[in-house]
C-alpha cells in the first residue's frame, strides 16, 4: 500500500522516533513493504517511518536508481529495525542530498565517509555492517530522520537562509509533486 509522505513542517519530523519492540513481526513486515512501494513509487532512494507518519526507528534504503551516479550500489538496498550507530568515522565526505520530505530542494551536506550500524533486519536477526560511500551517505540521512533531524539542518547557514521561503511554502503544503503528500494541516 502507497502511503502519503508526510511534508517539512509536520510534527512528526521533528519527533525522536521509537524503538520496536518487534512484538508484531506481521504487522513489521507488512509495514516495511508499505515503504519500500511507498519509496518506489516516488522515485526516492531512502523511506525513514516518520516520513509516513509512524514515529517508529525503521528504515528502508535502495541504491539500484542511483547506478549511473554510483554504480558500486548495484544491488544495494536495506531494511533496518531499531538501528544504531556503533561507528562513524572522523572522516567527512560531501554528497548533495534531497529528501521525499521536502521536495524540489537539495544540498550539499557533510558527514562521516564511513559508519557502522546494528540493526534487525527483515529475516528479525540482528546484525552489524560497516558501509562507506554513497550507501553510508544514504543510511545517515534515514537515520536522521528517526531522531527528527532534516539535511537541511546540517546545510550552511548560507545555503539554509537561501532556502528559507522555500521551505515556508512546502510547510504549507504549496509545492508540486508526483506522490501523495501531507501536512499537519491537511
Ligand atoms: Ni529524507
Amino acid at each position: 500500500m502507497i502511503l502519503p509522505i508526510y511534508l517539512y513542517g509536520s510534527q512528526v519530523l521533528r519527533t525522536p522516533a521509537q524503538e520496536d519492540d518487534l512484538s508484531d513481526k506481521a504487522w513489521l513486515t507488512q509495514f516495511i513493504a508499505d515503504m519500500i512501494e511507498t519509496m518506489h513509487h516516488a522515485d526516492g532512494c531512502g523511506l525513514a517511518a516518520p516520513q509516513v507518519g509512524v514515529s517508529k526507528r525503521i528504515l528502508v534504503v535502495d541504491g539500484n536508481d542511483l547506478t549511473d551516479r554510483y554504480p558500486e550500489l548495484k544491488g544495494f538496498h536495506r531494511e533496518m529495525i531499531n538501528p544504531r550507530f556503533t561507528f562513524e568515522s572522523e572522516k567527512t565526505c560531501s554528497y548533495e542530498e534531497g529528501c521525499l520530505s521536502i521536495p524540489n530542494i537539495d544540498a550539499d551536506i557533510t558527514r562521516p565517509e564511513t559508519i557502522r550500524v546494528r540493526y534487525v533486519n527483515p529475516a528479525f536477526e540482528e546484525v552489524e555492517e560497516e558501509f562507506s560511500g554513497f550507501a553510508a551517505r544514504m543510511i545517515q540521512h534515514e537515520m536522521d530522520h528517526l531522531d527528527g533531524v532534516l539535511f537541511t539542518d546540517h546545510a550552511s547557514p548560507i545555503r539554509r537562509k537561501m532556502l528559507t521561503g522555500k521551505l515556508m511554502n512546502i510547510s504549507r503544503g504549496n509545492v508540486r509533486t508526483r506522490y501523495r503528500v501531507k501536512t499537519d494541516k491537511k
